[in-house]
């Protein structure tokens, strides 16, 4: 696989539960981190920059290395700032806030010239909560976006303009990571009451990412040597629960297709594109740390 090597990157989103990780990851790896966010983080050291995505000028003098005290090219964009999730604030203000972020991170990008982008995308365009039953499981990148809410449409939205960027650009790569529900070490403690009762989780499949493991995928997905749009599901490679996955596929979605023989608590949002072009291996399971 051939890779790049680590330069300077501009992570969005830096403040944040998985911005956290993954700033800790991308600098003990060697990459030399301008952190971006419009609240400082509580903890952790480096650079770091107050910026309003939203505002397109703030956006372009820090991908273009113009703000003072930050001066320097930017070689990448990892864009992880976003209201994180459907519900935590009405629809319009959702839409408000991450599409026009994103857009000005995209094409703020453009204009530095900066051909890395690696943006988190969410397990959500696969079609949670899962109201209508998923197509096959394990679900993969290969069926057509299903979002349900706006928080999830505008994730589809950034895919297809990455798409339609990619396609103006061929030198350009992007790579929207599709990640399951964030957690960090001390969220595994509740893990365990997942087990009484499997609708609570059933909405995405009882997956979830430790936000380390996350960390993981966007480092290798920004040393990705390519050109051009991908997507990719990153998730751990087991569920949240005690319960055999096949059980409780055939207990909550009966009747929809197993395409494979599953191991006992094996992932139904499935990893293997990311394992087989990214090399993504996650090395976090709850089970080894609560
Ligand atoms: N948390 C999850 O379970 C989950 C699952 C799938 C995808 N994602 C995606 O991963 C990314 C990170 O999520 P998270 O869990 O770390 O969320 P988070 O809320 O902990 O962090 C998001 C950060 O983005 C910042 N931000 C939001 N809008 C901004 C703006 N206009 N300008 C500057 N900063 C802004 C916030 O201040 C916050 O620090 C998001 O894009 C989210 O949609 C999260």
């Amino acid at each position: 696989m051939a890779k790049i090597e680590p330069g300077r990157v501009a992570v969005t989103g830096a403040a944040g539960k998985l911005g956290r990780a993954v700033v800790a990851h991308l600098r003990a790896s060697g990459w030399d981190v301008l952190s971006v966010d419009r609240v400082r983080p509580a903890s952790g050291g480096g650079e770091f920059l107050v910026v309003d995505l939203t505002d397109y000028g703030q956006v372009l003098e820090v991908l273009t290395g113009r703000v003072d005290e930050h001066v320097g090219p930017v070689d990448a964009v990892v864009h992880l700032a976003a209201i994180p999730a459907p519900g935590l604030l009405p629809n319009s203000a959702t839409f408000a806030n991450n599409a026009p972020a994103s857009w000005n991170v995209f094409n703020a990008a453009r204009a530095a010239g900066i051909r890395n982008v690696v943006w988190a995308s969410s397990e959500t365009v696969l079609g949670l909560p899962f109201d209508m039953p998923p197509p096959y499981v394990p679900v993969d990148e290969e069926y057509r976006v299903r979002p349900e809410t706006t928080y999830s449409l505008v994730k589809a939205l950034e895919e297809e303009m990455a798409h339609h960027l990619c396609r103006w650009d061929p030198e350009l790569k992007m790579i929207g990571l599709r990640f399951s529900n964030v957690m960090d070490p001390e969220d595994y403690a509740s893990f365990p009451s997942f087990d009484a009762d499997p609708a609570l989780r059933k909405w995405n499949l009882w997956g979830y990412i430790d936000a380390r493991d996350g960390a993981q995928a966007v480092r290798r997905a920004l040393e990705h040597d390519a050109t051009g749009v991908d997507v990719f599901i990153v998730a751990n490679a087991d569920t949240v629960m005690s319960r055999a996955s096949a059980e409780l596929v055939a207990e909550c979605y009966p009747g929809v297709e197993v395409r494979k023989e599953l191991g006992r608590n094996e992932t139904l949002l499935s990893i293997d594109k990311a394992r087989r072009i990214l090399g993504y291996e996650p090395e976090h399971s709850w089970r080894n740390e609560s």
